[in-house]
């Protein structure tokens, strides 16, 4: 009975300690937004607009209607106070695609010249053998999205998706395909409504793929094919998006299996003096997804080599772009 109470105080007092209310960002430990509830942005992907960040990601809140799917949408200029801005995507299944259908890794794009934000996710059956995207559109950037159509990008099969847009404004789509085994780096339409050109085939079988443009160089990052098991995610460089792409290294010692975590995205932060790229990635917990975690840490990354340093916490200076690492 003592025991019992002793943990019942220690759940109550020590829960709200783990989620500080500070300018630090806390890699793994739980991260709630201005209501004070859990973040919901798994498998997520980021849109900046001026100085301000809009997170988007699966939100898998345990009171959701489990025949919908839900994206939700948080905004933020300092990358570590969350304000819930919308819950932008509450989706009955749009394909027939049976119970426990799946929507994942939705990224918003915005398109300037049709004014329009446009999000892309993954969409599946329970045996994830539909292998599609699916797309999405809002006026506003936390509007209630409508749902336009759902595609093979370029024929392929298409799971993990990723986002990218080049320091010229291109935006890319990354997705994971099979059986070609390897992600397709591939180019939006003018109105970002379909996927048109193939860039790139990564010639390796990784999911969870992200790129990022930095120091002159292009830096690929994917997890192995494990479910949602955390895997040694590995890197992989190259000078021009369409290859050649050097061989994939590890980005962590391959023992810690990325502390727990897999890629959904690298943040590019340039500020007046620096500029950081942040690794963004999930730490499922596949029994209750809606307490997985995020891991999010500077990269050192420089002249081709990118290291994922052990998860500290820390805080950044987006203003600047400077980051420093706790102790
Ligand atoms: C790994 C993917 O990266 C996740 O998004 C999810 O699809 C799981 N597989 C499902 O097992």
């Amino acid at each position: 009975m003592f025991v019992q109470r002793l943990i019942g105080f220690a759940i109550l007092v020590l829960l709200p300690l783990a989620a500080r209310a500070d300018d630090i960002i806390h890699p793994g430990q739980v991260w709630l937004d201005d209501r004070g509830k859990e973040i919901q942005a798994h498998g997520g992907g980021m849109l900046r607009l001026g100085k301000t960040f809009y997170w988007f990601g699966e939100d898998r809140t345990a009171s959701n209607d489990p025949k919908k799917r839900y994206v939700s949408c948080y905004s933020s200029d300092d990358l570590v106070h969350w304000k819930f801005r919308n819950q932008v995507l509450k989706l009955s299944d749009p394909e027939n695609l049976g119970d426990h259908w799946v929507l994942e890794r939705p990224k918003v794009f915005y398109n300037a010249r049709t004014k329009k934000f446009v999000l892309y996710a993954h969409l599946d059956d329970r045996r994830y053998k539909v292998a599609r995207v699916m797309v999405a559109v809002s006026e506003t950037v936390d509007g209630d999205y409508r749902y336009v159509k759902s595609f093979r990008p370029l024929g392929k099969e298409s799971r993990d998706i990723g986002q990218f847009v080049d320091d010229d404004g291109t935006a890319y789509l990354i997705f994971e395909s099979r059986p070609t085994r390897g992600f397709f780096i591939a180019r939006l339409s003018d109105d970002f409504m379909d996927v048109e050109k193939e860039i790139c085939l990564v010639d390796a079988p990784l999911e969870g793929g992200a790129v990022v443009h930095y120091g002159g160089l292009y830096y690929a990052i994917g997890s192995h094919l494990t479910g949602w098991r955390p895997n040694p995610n590995v890197y992989a460089t190259a000078t021009s998006l369409a290859g050649p792409w050097s061989a994939f290294r590890d980005i962590a010692p391959p023992e810690v299996n990325t502390y727990g975590s897999q890629s959904t995205m690298m943040l590019k932060v340039k500020g007046s003096k620096s500029t950081t790229v942040i690794y963004m990635g999930d730490i499922w917990k596949p029994k209750e997804l809606f307490d997985s975690r995020y891991l999010w840490m500077p990269l050192t990354i420089a002249g081709g080599k990118l290291i994922l340093p052990p998860p500290k916490s820390w805080k950044i200076n987006v203003k600047g772009g400077r980051y420093k690492i706790l102790h």
